[in-house]
């Protein structure tokens, strides 16, 4: 009997579909089909009959032999989930400055919690009191409007899931001449996925009656390094939004409370936070934040600038450096994929360092500009292999090989890095980044 299980068939045949492509990469059936034999052992089996440390002589553990603890006004999590950190380090010199990595390693699905999304301040978190903050519109307007929160949020609001990415994310990942021995997070952790809320920006120009000779706007913020960056007018009436809520809840500091733009698929600089001023004009103002960083340096010393949308990238979250595998065996290899250019179509993975691929499984939802989960059932023989995977959006556009960059951009930029990356997992189950 076969039923269709969110696109994944599920069939009651102990046959595994083995290796659609090589060393030991599984149909993506195989965990419906053998959710018990996968392990060789039933679930009664895996539990055993011995009582646990935290179990008592009747066999309840600890935690049931009395009421547990009362209601609380706002939620933390369990005390045994305290290793799950950012890896936070700021800029030599400085106390403000810095990012912090969500631990991307440790997370599952989609959304990424707001007490772990990644930061990256140029001057600090300020504290802004939401009844003092204001926000300017002006420049080639008609009108020059200005907004405290109450006036805000009587407009319409729309809610987003997409990704942001700072446009710096994974360049240690691959544009150092030797691998970097850090975890997935380290190496890639400066991307974080939240549900959006707030109001168009489209709809705050309309109102402010934009000039026809305007082609960009300034957006600046109210921290102290006023970090700013021009953005073009066509962006900014696409699909900009004034966020005020993430994840539901009100923006937090360390994200731009009360107020921040965003602007999907685009680098994340560009989504500027404790957003105090839209200025429209003619041309880019040329800001410090995007002549003296956020450009990309060639071979040949010249610049990029403006290059805006972040490419399609994917990166195994597990296994990866630091979730050792424990023996051989059928393992699920997970991980996510996202492209500021439009929805994620596909995903390969490799277990044989690029040799030969499969298609991996995408989970719901798989959205615009949002990071994408997808998986693929892997039989470990114990083996020293190299797991990569690849991903592809609905441009066509195909995540490079870390050489294919090299050769075409060299490796004195430091934006817009998106290669490939690959985990070599030793004997004894332990990943680590690794160039093929
Ligand atoms: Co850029």
């Amino acid at each position: 009997m076969e039923s269709n299980f969110g696109g994944i068939v599920e069939s009651k045949s102990k046959r595994i579909e083995e290796s659609v492509a090589g060393n030991g990469l599984l149909h993506r059936r195989v965990f419906l089909t053998q959710a018990g034999s996968i392990f060789g052992v039933g679930t009664m089996g895996m539990l055993g009959s011995e009582t646990t440390n935290a179990q008592n002589m009747q066999g309840r553990p600890a935690w049931m032999q009395s009421p547990g603890k009362g209601v609380g006004a706002y939620g933390t999590r369990a005390r045994f989930e305290d290793h799950v950190q950012r890896t936070a380090g700021s800029a030599p010199g400085t106390t403000g400055a810095g990012a912090s990595r969500t631990p991307l390693q440790h997370l599952e699905g989609i959304i990424t919690p707001n007490s772990l999304h990644f930061e990256r301040h140029h001057s600090g978190i300020p504290e802004i009191d939401p009844n003092e903050h204001r926000f300017l519109i002006h420049g080639l307007v008609d009108r020059p409007l200005i907004f405290d929160m109450d006036m805000l949020s009587r407009y319409p609001m729309i809610s987003k899931i997409h990704f942001i990415e700072c446009s710096g994310n994974s360049r240690v990942s691959g544009l150092i001449d030797e691998p970097v021995d850090q975890d997935c997070g380290v190496l890639h952790g400066l991307v974080s996925c939240s549900e959006w809320t707030g109001i168009p920006l489209s709809i705050l120009l309309d109102e402010a009656g934009v000039d026809p000779s305007a082609r960009w706007i300034l957006a600046e913020g109210s921290d102290s390094a006023a970090m700013s960056r021009s953005v073009p007018m066509a962006k900014a009436m696409d699909d900009a939004i004034i966020a005020i809520y993430q994840n539901g809840e009100r923006l937090r500091p360390d994200n731009g409370y009360p107020m921040r733009l965003f602007l999907p698929g685009f680098e994340g600089n560009t989504s500027v936070k404790w957003l105090r001023r839209i200025k429209v004009t003619a041309e880019p103002t040329m800001t410090k934040d995007e002549t003296s960083k956020y450009t990309d340096l060639l071979d040949d010393g010249t610049s990029l600038m403006f290059t805006y949308p972040m490419a399609v990238k994917s990166v195994i979250t597990s296994p990866s450096p630091g979730l050792d595998l424990n023996g051989a065996g059928i393992y699920e290899i997970s991980g996510i994929a996202w492209s500021g250019g439009g929805h994620i179509s596909k995903v390969e993975v490799s277990a044989d360092g690029g040799l030969t691929w499969g298609e991996a499984a995408l989970s719901e939802p798989v959205l615009d500009r949002s990071l994408t989960r997808f998986r693929m059932a892997w039989r470990w023989n114990g083996a020293p292999a190299v797991i990569m995977s690849r991903a592809i959006d609905n441009t066509g556009a195909i995540q490079p090989t870390r050489d294919s960059i090299i050769a075409e951009k060299g490796m004195k930029f430091a934006y817009h890095y998106n290669g490939i990356q690959s985990w070599a997992i030793d004997a004894e189950g332990r990943a680590v980044n690794t160039y093929v």
